[in-house]
């Protein structure tokens, strides 16, 4: 290491700014909102917060923490243990965390993650006092190169008073010139976004910000974290066959080509597991337009399936990100990594028509989806991006697998306990029994479809029983008010959703 780093300061006025993390932390005072690098444990600062964590064992020291999204190395484990988190936003995936959250004691916001920049450039939440943030290389004229994740950094580095940059020596250079840094203008001047197709560039490889704002420069060789989903199974091998069935048939009636239209895939193990599912499917010159580029969308380049990848991250297990980075240079002219509030825009969502693969923790007979809320009440993750998808793609699939606690749990119920996903967001369900085509459906015709498609024994009988005393009740959308939640009741009080007879 020893004065490699002089190599990636290349603004020569900055370098008498490098110092030891705790130093760099002590910018960070008691109260302060603290803007860090970070997205589904990619690109995340390593260093910094670790020392506010030792400082919050010795002193009073609560922030409020802002992130692109979700952070590795047991960040925002170690931060809740120290007791330093008033406030989280906008995703999280930590256990631990989680139930600090669940005892209400960080408040977390649960955030379309397209929209926390808007809240800060617009001051509907309190300004960033300081912006942390991961780079490869400050290049001569003071502008940070970014490493494995955009996430909010470039907002919250030109919106903040101070930045801490951590340059991490264990990124490869060869991920400059990766990505596309475009910030929309304030409003009433804001301009359409200029991205017309997933390759396009708008902005610069660099986050421009004036020098003198960098108060400190950290150094570290830290590894990102590597993802934790696991391998493809047989229900999501299911999944992904019903999927490429499906859109099989929407080629030969004319709706696709065999291109299809531009994917999106979401965090967890079923979205990637789908998305692998490509692999050997008769697709060819695919695109994605994501947030999150995990193992599959690799798997797909290597199988020559993909084209081009345009996410906010990039997220690999041991083994894919060992093999992805040595062989960087033969994905690099395919992939961008652009600002969250870019990859995940309504506008260009709209514009290029999505495909959205994300993943329901339970969805109802009617289509709304519960992606956060364990029977209504306890947070799992958050909504991440699968909102700003969901609501504007050109096709909105929620995938799941039909039970879950071994078979304890049904994932379609009568009425979700949480809507992140209303119906009218919703085009298709799917699950390891089958695919329910909910376009062009009313409720009532929903109910039957998705119970009949994607219901496993013995729900599906309970559900059919619902449906049937519910439509007596009459309406549009038809329920047992006093038995909606009767089973997530039943669960919480035995252990299982399942009817004693
Ligand atoms: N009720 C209660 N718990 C359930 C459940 C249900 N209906 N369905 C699944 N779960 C639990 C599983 O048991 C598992 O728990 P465990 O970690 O204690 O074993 C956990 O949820 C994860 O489920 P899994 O089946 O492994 O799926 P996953 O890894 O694909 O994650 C979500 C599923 C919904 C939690 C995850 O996709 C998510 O957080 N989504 C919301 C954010 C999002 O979509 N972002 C992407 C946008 S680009």
């Amino acid at each position: 290491m020893k004065t490699e780093y002089l190599d990636r300061i290349r603004c020569d006025r900055l370098r008498n700014r490098v110092t030891g993390a705790a130093e760099a932390a002590s910018w960070i005072k008691d109260g302060m909102t603290v803007g860090m690098s970070g997205f589904t444990r990619a690109g995340d600062v390593k260093l910094v917060p670790a020392a506010l964590a030792e400082r919050a064992r010795r002193e009073p020291l609560k922030i409020t923490l802002l992130t692109g999204a979700s952070l590795g190395n047991d960040t925002d484990k170690l931060l809740t243990e120290a007791g330093l988190l008033s406030r989280r936003m906008p995703f999280q995936v930590d256990p631990v965390l989680r139930a600090a959250i669940n005892r209400g004691e960080v408040m977390y916001i649960d955030q379309h993650l397209s929209e926390t920049v808007e809240q800060l450039r617009s001051r509907h939440i309190k300004p960033v006092d300081v912006a942390v943030v991961e780079a490869v290389a400050i290049t001569e004229s003071g502008a940070i190169v970014p490493t494995t994740s955009v996430g909010n950094s470039a907002s919250f580095a030109i919106l903040a008073d101070k930045v801490i940059v951590e340059i991490n020596l264990a990124q490869p250079t060869g991920l400059e010139g990766l990505h596309d840094i475009w910030i929309p203008k304030k409003r009433p001047m804001r301009e359409p976004i200029p991205i017309m197709s997933v390759e396009q560039r708008a902005g610069t490889p660099w986050i421009e910000i004036p020098p003198e704002k960098i108060a400190a420069i950290v150094i570290t060789d830290q590894p990102d974290s590597t993802s934790s989903v696991l391998p493809p199974d047989e229900d999501t091998a299911a999944i992904a066959g019903h999927l490429v069935r499906f859109f099989e048939d929407e080629i030969l009636k004319g709706r696709l080509t065999s291109s299809l239209l531009p994917l999106q895939a979401g965090i967890g193990s079923i979205a990637n597991a789908v998305l692998a599912g490509f692999v050997h499917s008769p697709f060819q010159h695919l695109t994605m337009y994501s947030e999150v580029l995990q193992d599959s969308t690799f798997d797909l380049f290597d199988a020559g399936k993909l084209e081009f990848a345009s996410g906010s991250s990039i997220t690999l297990s041991p083994e894919k990100s060992a093999q992805v980075f040595r062989d960087f240079a033969r994905y690099r002219d395919r992939l961008v990594l652009r600002p969250q509030e870019v990859s995940n825009h309504p506008e260009v969502l709209r514009r290029l028509g999505i495909i959205a693969i994300n993943t329901a923790l339970e969805a109802d007979i009617y289509g709304n989806v519960n992606s956060t809320h364990v029977a209504g009440t306890h947070m799992m993750n958050g909504i991440g991006g699968s909102g700003d998808f969901a609501r504007n793609a050109y096709l909105s699939v929620f995938a799941t697998k039909s039970t879950a606690k071994g078979g304890k749990v049904s994932s379609i119920v009568p009425m979700v306990t949480h809507v992140d996903h209303s119906e009218h967001d919703v085009d298709i369900i799917v699950t390891e029994l089958g695919l329910a085509d909910l376009r062009g459906l009313a409720p009532r015709e929903r109910a039957g479809v998705i119970i009949e498609r994607c219901v496993a024994e013995p729900y599906k009988t309970m559900l059919h029983a619902y449906v049937e005393e519910a439509r007596q009740r009459g309406g549009q959308t038809p329920h047992v008010l006093e038995k909606a939640f009767s089973w997530h009741q039943r669960w919480r009080e035995t252990g299982s959703m399942l009817a004693e007879d």
